[in-house]
């Protein structure tokens, strides 16, 4: 069996590496890929834009690829899915009409409110007078975000009028494209946050391990927002009775109102949630897709082969599979930046140091990285992840900084408090 991984992340590197572990998938072709996957054995790039669905249509029938898996949020929210769909190539991944569920916050808002999904309460505006009376007449703190995709950056949590005036300034003014011709504003919501990734084929609906990202660049929770700067697994914030509580209050719900909406939705639901201090869980988005890095950290610890998980969603038999076996264990992720991140940073610096960082046992998934004759270089914000499975937090943070510290580019950032929450050694 041959599968197809569209995407070029350190989630499509952990994808490539997790569907070729059991043996019965021989061959995975990532597209653009990264360096990582071009040296992962049985793996290899094809230099096909995530974009270009005429061209992976033709590799996935010409190659007999049984499946597609679709990584970034773009292709899903363009519409991969549907073309792929209509020449009966099989995809793991949301179709266009599925993927307005990350694609559009207004969208994603009124199908919450639809089916009763606990979330922080938001207004809709598609101008900008209007959008700023209603923060006046809110206050702050108040969140401003840009409807549409906007890699990231579309989400202003203010703490002031005029900060989230500015905002909405923003957004209207162009700075996020079409993405910002309609804004969202909701309520700011306080606790802790948490990553449910879960798969469905439409009908079943099952929660992966819960997982932990931090967003922000600098320790302590500080400085922009960013991708995702690390993370671990499981998040002992969902104790098992919360698993039930969002299977229940948001899960269910979620996948019976896109099917009421006669959406076949087949991939991965990802709720970003927030555990309020009266330790009810809200949502704070849905994503269509894996999230990363959290991809990291869920998928070292799953037992049950990934590609029959996804065949099973691909052909509506979720239901049939037995329970998903984990392993025990905790994982940890810690992701090495570009200085500059989230910014402007620069790009080509050799990388060395990723075969003695895995000797230890852990993963090294590459994401800003290109494979070239002269050796590993850095080529984008995130570099790599380091992954690494321990006994406890402790233990599986103190192997993935290890593993890290034998890792070295020119302008490394790396924040050294990932997982600060569940650590008692620092
Ligand atoms: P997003 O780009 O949608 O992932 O949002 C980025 C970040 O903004 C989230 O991870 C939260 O930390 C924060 N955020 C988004 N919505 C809210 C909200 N309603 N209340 C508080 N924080 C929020
Ligand atoms: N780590 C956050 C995301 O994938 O959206």
């Amino acid at each position: 069996m041959k599968v197809l991984v569209v995407g070029n992340g350190g989630r499509e590197h952990a994808l490539a590496w997790k569907l070729l572990e059991s043996g019965k998938v021989k061959q995975v072709i990532c597209t653009p890929g990264n360096g990582g996957t071009a040296t992962l054995p049985r793996c290899q790039n094809l230099a096909l834009n995530v974009k270009d669905f005429e061209g992976i249509a033709r590799f996935a029938l010409v190659n007999n690829v049984a499946f597609v898996v679709v990584g970034p949020e773009d292709p899903l929210a363009a519409g991969i899915t549907d073309f792929l769909q209509e020449q009966k190539i099989a995809v793991f991944g949301p179709d266009k009409l599925g993927a307005q569920i990350e694609a559009s916050k207004a969208w994603a808002k009124a199908l919450m409110l639809e089916a009763s999904i606990p979330t922080a309460k938001a207004a809709v505006f598609n101008n900008r007078e209007a959008a700023q009376a209603y923060v006046k007449a809110q206050g702050a703190p108040i969140v401003v975000k840009a409807d549409g995709l906007a890699a990231g950056k579309g989400v202003t949590v203010a703490d002031t009028v005029e900060a989230a005036e500015a905002a909405i300034a923003a957004a209207f003014g162009g700075q996020f494209g079409a993405a910002g011709k309609t804004v969202v504003i909701e309520e700011c919501l306080t606790g802790q946050e948490v990553s449910v990734l879960a798969v469905t084929d439409g009908i079943t609906i099952r929660p992966l391990l819960p997982a932990q990202d931090h967003k922000r660049i600098g320790e302590n929770d500080t400085g922009a927002n960013t991708g995702g700067m690390g993370a671990y697994a499981p998040a002992p914030l969902v104790s098992p009775a919360m698993m039930q509580r969002i299977q229940d209050e948001i899960l269910e719900p979620a996948i019976a109102i896109l099917r009421k909406k006669g959406i076949d939705y087949r991939g991965v639901l990802y709720a970003g949630l927030m555990i309020t201090p009266a330790g009810d869980p809200k949502v704070i988005e849905f994503n269509c897709r894996f999230g990363d890095p959290e991809t990291q950290v869920v998928l070292p610890l799953l037992h049950t082969p990934l590609e029959d998980i996804m065949l099973a969603c691909i052909k509506q038999r979720l239901a049939d599979l037995p329970e998903f076996e984990w392993k025990t264990g905790t994982c940890a992720c810690v992701v090495a930046a570009s200085e500059g991140y989230p910014d402007i940073y620069k790009k080509g610096a050799p990388i060395t140091g990723i075969e003695a960082a895995e000797s230890s046992g852990a993963f090294v998934f590459q994401a800003g990285t290109q494979a070239k004759p002269q050796g590993l270089l850095t080529d984008g914000g995130r570099v790599l992840g380091v992954s690494a499975i321990g006994e406890g937090f402790d233990h599986a943070f103190e192997q993935a900084y290890a593993a890290l510290s034998q890792i070295y580019f020119d302008g490394m950032y790396f924040r050294r408090d990932i997982g600060h929450q569940v650590r008692t050694i620092r």
